[in-house]
C-alpha cells in the first residue's frame, strides 16, 4: 500500500537564517564563534587596511547577525503595517544587504516591492562640510566596483529586475529618485556628509511608518548628522537602538517593541 508523500513545507526562518551565514561568510569564517558573536571585521586588518583573509572567502557584508535580523524584523513590520514604498540601501560595499532584502521578498512572498542600492561603487567621498571627522582617515577601506557586487548578488541569484542600483556618489544620484516612494532606508556610508546627504535626499521620500536604520550610530560623525537633520526639521520620533544600530519609525510608533 502506498502512503501519500507529507506536503513539501518551506521552512522560512531556516532558509532566512541560513542566508545569513551565507552573506557573512559566518560558515567558513566562525570558527569557534557562536554566529551571535561571529564579526567578520576580526578577519580584517584595520591598520594595514586589507583583509587577512583570501579575497575568495570575504564576506558580502560587514554587519552581525543582530543586525542582519534588525532588517529582517523591519520587513516584517512594515508589510503588517502595509507601509507603502520599496526598500533601499545607501551604501552597500558588497551588497550582502540588497542580497538579503531581495531574498526576503521572495521569503515572505512581497510581490510589490524593489530593492534599491545606492553606492559610489568607489569608497566614501571626503568630507566636506564636517571637521575631523575620522571616516576621512578610511575613505577607501570599503570599495568594491559596480560589477563586483553585481555578481555578488548573481551568485546567490537573487539579481533580477526588482533590484535597482543607483551608482555614483550621493550628492550627484540620489536627487534622481525625487518621485521614488520608501517604506524603509538603511544608511551604512559613515561619514558625516554622506549620511547627511542621504537623510536629505531619501528621509522626504519614507512613507509614514516607515522605518529608516542608520547602522553607523557608533561613529561621531553619523551621529551628529543624524541629530543636526532631525532637530533641523523638528523630527522627535524616538530613536532605538539595537546590536550598535539605531533606527525610528516616521511619524509612527516602535514597530519592534521586541528588539529594543
Ligand atoms: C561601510 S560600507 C557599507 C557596508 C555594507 N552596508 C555592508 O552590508 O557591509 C560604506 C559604503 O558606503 C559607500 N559610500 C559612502 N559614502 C558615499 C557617498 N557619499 N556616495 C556614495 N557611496 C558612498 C562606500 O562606497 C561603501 O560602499
Amino acid at each position: 500500500m502506498q502512503t501519500a508523500a507529507p506536503p513539501v513545507q518551506f521552512d522560512r526562518d531556516a532558509y532566512v537564517d541560513l542566508l545569513k551565514r551565507s552573506i557573512t561568510n559566518y560558515h567558513y569564517l566562525g570558527q569557534e564563534a557562536s554566529f551571535e558573536q561571529f564579526r567578520c571585521v576580526s578577519h580584517y586588518d584595520m591598520d594595514q587596511s586589507e583583509w587577512k583573509i583570501d579575497r575568495s572567502v570575504q564576506p558580502t557584508t560587514l554587519l552581525r547577525k543582530g543586525q542582519l535580523d534588525l532588517i529582517e524584523q523591519a520587513v516584517v513590520a512594515i508589510e503588517a503595517a502595509r507601509v507603502p514604498g520599496d526598500y533601499i540601501e545607501a551604501g552597500v560595499w558588497r551588497g550582502g544587504v540588497i542580497i538579503l532584502l531581495r531574498a526576503l521578498l521572495g521569503a515572505y512572498h512581497i510581490a510589490d516591492r524593489r530593492v534599491f542600492a545606492a553606492d559610489s561603487f568607489a569608497g566614501i567621498p571626503l568630507n566636506t562640510r564636517a571637521q575631523n571627522d575620522p571616516v576621512d582617515q578610511w575613505s577607501d577601506r570599503w570599495v568594491a566596483g559596480l560589477d563586483e557586487v553585481k555578481r555578488n548578488i548573481e551568485r546567490f541569484g537573487m539579481l533580477d529586475e526588482r533590484v535597482r542600483f543607483v551608482p555614483g556618489f550621493f550628492a550627484d544620484t540620489l536627487h534622481t529618485l525625487a518621485t521614488e516612494r520608501f517604506s524603509l532606508i538603511r544608511l551604512d556610508s559613515d561619514s558625516y556628509d554622506s549620511v547627511e546627504t542621504s537623510l536629505e535626499y531619501l528621509y522626504p521620500r519614507l512613507s509614514d511608518g516607515g522605518i529608516v536604520i542608520i547602522d553607523d550610530w557608533h561613529l561621531p560623525g553619523c551621529r551628529m548628522a543624524v541629530t543636526d537633520y532631525r532637530d533641523y526639521f523638528g523630527i522627535t520620533d524616538p530613536i532605538y537602538e539595537h546590536d550598535a544600530n539605531a533606527y525610528w519609525t516616521r511619524n509612527g510608533r516602535n514597530p519592534l517593541p521586541g528588539l529594543v
